[in-house]
C-alpha cells in the first residue's frame, strides 16, 4: 500500500499530537499494540466473505480497512473522530484504489451514526480502550447483525507494571487510556452480549525495532526515518515518545478478541 502525502502540520500541533496521530503524520500504517499479527489473527477469526458489510471503527489511516476490501472484496464503512486520521484515511483509500468499496467517514464509537444490525462484521483496533469501554463495547455490538461478529484489538498487562512504568504511559504517554487484564476485556465484550468470546494474545511489539520492520517493511521504515529526521518538531517528538514507551513495553501486551453477536439477538 503506498501512502499519499499530507499537509504539513505546525510544530506546534505537532507538539500536541497523541501518540497515534504522530504515527500517522509521519506515516505508520500500522498503529495498534499487536502489529500487522493481530490484524491478521482478528482477519482470521472473521472469516470475511465478499458479501459481508463491514465496519472499521477507529480506522486510523485505513490500513486494515483497505487491506478487508482488496483482500476479501467486503465493502467497508471506515471512520474515525479525528481529522488528522480521516484526512489521511481519505487520501490512503484513493492511493490504493479502492474508493469504491471504502468510505471514509466521521464517527464516535460512542454514538455510531448507524441503524441496529447495519453490519455483518465490526472491527475496532485499538479504540475501546480510549472511551466509556461498556459503552463503546455496547455501540459495537447494537450496530452488528445478529449472527455477525465484533472484533476487537485491546491493550492488556502481561504482568503487573511497576508504579513508575504505570505512571509514564497511562499519565504521559495516553492519558486517559485504560489497559486492563484478559479476563476483564472477555468481561466487557460478554456483558455487552457477544458469545462464544475468543481471546488471542502476544506482546507490545509495535514500537519495538523487529515490529517496526516487520510491520512497515524496511524501504517504509526508511521513509519513515527520513521524514522524521528532515523537522526538528518530528525529531522532538520522538525523543520524547520513544524512551517513555519503551518503560512500558516490558508490561504490556495486546490481545485479539474475537465474538458471535447470538442469531437470536433483537435487531
Ligand atoms: C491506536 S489508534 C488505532 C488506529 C487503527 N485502528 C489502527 O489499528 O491502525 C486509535 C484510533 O481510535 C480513534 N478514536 C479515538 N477515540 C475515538 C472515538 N471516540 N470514536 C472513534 N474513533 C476514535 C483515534 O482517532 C485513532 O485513529
Amino acid at each position: 500500500m503506498s501512502v499519499a502525502t499530507a499537509p504539513r502540520l505546525p510544530s506546534p500541533d505537532v507538539a500536541r499530537l497523541d501518540p497515534y496521530q504522530f504515527m500517522a503524520v509521519i506515516g505508520k500504517r500500522v498503529i495498534h499494540p499487536g502489529g500487522r499479527h493481530s490484524s491478521e489473527t482478528l482477519f482470521r477469526m472473521a472469516e470475511f466473505a465478499p458479501d459481508h458489510r463491514v465496519l472499521d471503527v477507529g480506522c486510523g489511516v485505513a490500513t486494515s480497512a483497505i487491506q478487508i476490501a482488496q483482500r476479501f472484496g467486503c465493502r467497508v464503512n471506515a471512520v474515525d473522530i479525528s481529522p488528522v486520521m480521516l484526512q489521511r484515511a481519505e487520501a490512503n483509500v484513493r492511493a490504493a484504489g479502492v474508493g469504491n468499496r471504502v468510505t471514509v467517514e466521521r464517527a464516535d464509537i460512542l454514538a455510531l451514526a448507524y441503524p441496529d444490525a447495519e453490519f455483518d462484521r465490526v472491527l475496532a483496533e485499538a479504540v475501546t480502550m480510549f472511551v466509556d469501554r461498556l459503552r463503546a463495547a455496547a455501540e459495537l455490538v447494537r450496530v452488528c447483525a445478529p449472527g455477525g461478529r465484533v472484533l476487537a484489538t485491546e491493550f492488556f498487562w502481561r504482568k503487573p507494571p511497576t508504579p513508575e512504568a504505570r505512571e509514564i504511559f497511562l499519565g504521559q504517554v495516553c492519558p486517559g487510556m485504560q489497559v486492563d487484564t484478559l479476563e476483564a476485556w472477555v468481561e466487557i465484550y460478554q456483558a455487552a452480549g457477544l458469545t462464544d468470546v475468543q481471546v488471542e494474545s502476544g506482546p507490545f511489539e509495535m514500537m519495538t525495532p523487529r515490529g517496526f520492520l516487520s510491520d512497515e517493511g524496511l524501504m517504509h521504515c526508511m521513509a519513515i526515518m527520513g521524514r522524521v529526521m528532515s523537522r526538528p518538531a518530528y525529531l522532538r517528538k520522538m525523543a520524547w515518545l520513544m524512551p517513555r514507551i519503551q518503560q512500558a513495553v516490558p508490561y504490556l501486551g495486546f490481545i485479539a478478541v474475537c465474538g458471535s453477536k447470538p442469531s437470536s439477538a433483537s435487531r
